[in-house]
C-alpha cells in the first residue's frame, strides 16, 4: 500500500521528476510550490512524509520543521537544498529533519532515502533548543563541500570515532573542530594533539599523563590528554605519524574502554568522543607495516574525506571573500580581487590548498597597497608560490611528473612576459611596485 507524499519545491521540474519517481513506487504524490500550502496539509493532518526544499517564495522551509515537529512529531520530514551550507545541513537536523538531501541528487538515493523514512520505526527526536552561531566556520558551496557538511550533520548526533583524512591545509582540524562545536559533546572540552609534533618517548605519557617518579625527570604527577578531553572530544591530529609501540597502546585503550598513567596502577575509564586525522595515505602505510591494520578500522569507523581545493575550485571566490573580510577584521586593509585575477586563482592548482590560499589572500592585504587587486599582482604571487615540495598525491592518475613541471614553467613565463628567466621575479617585483604606486597615487 503506498503513502501519500507531500512534495514542496518552487522548482517545477523537480516537482515532476519526484512526482514520477515516486508514483511509480505506488505512492500518493502531493505537489506544491510554496511553505503555506504544504503547511495548510500538514495542519489538516494529511500526508505520511514531507519532502522540502529550503528558499521557496514565501517561507523558508527549514522555519516550518519545528511548527510541523511539534503539532506531527512522528511525521517525517526530508529536506532537499541546493544552496547549502553546513549551517543548513546542522540546521535541518538540529530542527528535526530526517535527512537533509544536497541537490543535485541523486535519485536513486532519493528512492532510497523514502523507503527508510517509511518504514524506520519512529522515536521521538530529541528537540534542540540552542541554535548555532550564524558565524560560518566552514566555507564553500560546492557539492563536494555540501557532501562534508552532511557528513558533519549526520555525525554530530553520535559519539562515533571520525577519521578525516585530505591533504595537507584541506581543513582537516577545522571539521574536527565543527563536528565537537554541532556535537553533543560540544559543552565539553576539545583537545587536540599532533602526533608528529611530539617526540615518540613521549607520546604515552601526554596521551595518558604520568605519575611522579614514573621515568626519569617525571617530578610531578601529569594530566594526559585522554584526561583533559574527558567529556568532550580528543582530537589525535596527524594520526598516520604514531610510533609503532604509541599504536599498540591506543589500539588496547580503545578496545577496553580504559587506560592507565605512565607509572601508574589505577585504571581510568576513558570519556572522550575520538577524531583522528590524517594527510597520508593508511592503507599503503599498512601495507608498509607502518600503521597497524586493526587500529586502523578501530578508527575509521566514521571516514570523512576532505576534497583538495582544485576539485572545488568553485568554492574560491567565497573562500577569498571570507579571508579578506578576515584579514580586514585583524586591521589588514580591506581589498577586492578583479575578475580577471579571481579567474587566474580558479585556475591555479594550490598544492597547499585552503590554507596557501588564505596565506596568499592575508600577503595580498598586507603587501600591496591597491585596492584593487588585478591579475598582473596574482601572476607574481603565484609566480612565487614554491613549487610543491611533494609532488601532488595525485600524480599516478592525474598530471604526470613532466607535466607538472610544464605548467609550471610555462605559468611562470606567462607571469613575467619580457623579463629573462634569471631577472624575472625581480623584474615582475618592480612592475607590481610600480603598479600599487600608480594605482595608489
Ligand atoms: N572550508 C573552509 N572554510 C574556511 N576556512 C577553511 C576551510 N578549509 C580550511 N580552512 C582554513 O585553512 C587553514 C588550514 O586548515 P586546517 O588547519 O584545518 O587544515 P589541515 O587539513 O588540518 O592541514 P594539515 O594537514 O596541514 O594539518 C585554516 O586556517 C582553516 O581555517
Ligand atoms: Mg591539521
Amino acid at each position: 500500500m503506498g503513502a501519500t507524499i507531500l512534495v514542496a519545491d518552487d522548482d517545477r521540474a523537480i516537482r515532476m521528476v519526484l512526482n514520477q519517481a515516486l508514483a511509480r513506487l505506488g505512492h500518493d504524490v502531493r505537489m506544491t510550490g510554496n511553505a503555506a500550502t504544504l503547511w495548510r496539509w500538514v495542519a489538516d493532518g494529511e500526508g505520511d512524509l514531507v519532502i522540502t526544499d529550503v528558499i521557496m517564495p514565501d517561507e523558508n522551509g527549514l522555519d516550518l520543521i519545528p511548527r510541523i515537529k511539534k503539532l506531527r512529531p512522528e511525521l517525517r520530514v526530508i529536506v532537499m537544498s541546493a544552496q547549502s551550507t553546513l549551517l543548513t545541513a546542522v540546521k535541518a537536523t538540529e530542527r528535526g529533519a530526517f535527512e537533509y538531501l544536497p541537490k543535485p541528487f541523486d535519485l536513486r538515493e532519493l528512492v532510497s532515502l523514502v523507503e527508510r523514512a517509511l518504514s524506520a520505526p519512529t522515536s521521538a527526536p530529541a528537540p534542540n533548543p540552542d541554535e548555532p552561531d550564524e558565524q560560518l566556520p566552514l566555507i564553500g558551496r560546492s557539492p563536494a563541500m555540501q557532501e562534508i557538511y552532511r557528513a558533519i550533520a549526520r555525525l554530530m548526533g553520535t559519539d562515533l570515532t571520525v577519521m578525516i583524512t585530505g591533504e595537507s591545509g584541506t581543513g582537516k582540524e577545522l571539521v574536527a573542530r565543527a563536528l565537537h562545536d554541532f556535537g553533543k559533546r560540544r559543552s565539553g572540552p576539545f583537545v587536540a594533539i599532533n602526533m608528529a609534533a611530539i617526540p615518540r618517548e613521549l607520546i604515552e605519557s601526554e596521551l595518558f599523563g604520568h605519575e611522579r617518579g614514573a621515568f626519569t625527570g617525571a617530578t610531578a604527577r601529569s594530566m594526559g590528554r585522554f584526561e583533559q578531553a574527558k567529556g568532550g572530544t580528543l582530537f589525535l591530529d596527524e594520526i598516520g605519524d604514531m610510533p609503532a609501540e604509541a599504536q599498540t597502546r591506543l589500539l588496547r585503550v580503545l578496545q577496553e574502554g580504559e587506560y592507565t598513567a605512565v607509572g601508574g596502577r589505577a585504571p581510568i575509564r576513558v570519556d572522550v568522543r575520538i577524531i583522528a586525522a590524517t594527510h597520508r595515505d593508511l592503507p599503503q602505510l599498512i601495507r608498509q607495516g607502518l600503521f597497524r591494520e586493526d587500529l586502523f578500522y578501530r578508527l575509521n569507523v566514521a571516514p570523512v574525506r576532505l576534497p583538495p581545493l582544485r576539485e572545488h575550485s568553485a568554492d574560491i571566490p567565497a573562500l577569498v571573500r571570507h579571508f579578506t573580510s578576515l584579514a580586514a577584521r585583524e586591521g589588514l586593509p580591506l581589498k577586492t580581487i578583479d575578475e580577471a585575477a579571481m579567474e587566474r586563482l580558479r585556475r591555479y592548482r594550490w598544492p597547499g590548498n585552503v590554507r596557501e590560499l588564505e596565506n596568499m589572500v592575508r600577503r595580498l592585504a598586507a603587501l600591496y597597497s591597491q585596492e584593487v587587486i588585478g591579475l598582473d599582482v596574482i601572476d607574481v604571487e603565484l609566480a612565487e608560490a614554491p613549487p610543491p615540495a611533494v609532488l601532488p598525491a595525485e600524480a599516478a592518475g592525474g598530471e604526470g611528473l613532466a607535466a607538472a613541471v610544464e605548467r609550471h614553467i610555462t605559468d611562470y613565463f606567462a607571469a613575467h612576459r619580457g623579463c629573462s628567466a634569471s631577472t624575472a621575479i625581480r623584474c615582475a617585483r618592480r612592475s607590481a611596485n610600480w603598479t600599487s604606486r600608480s594605482s595608489a597615487a
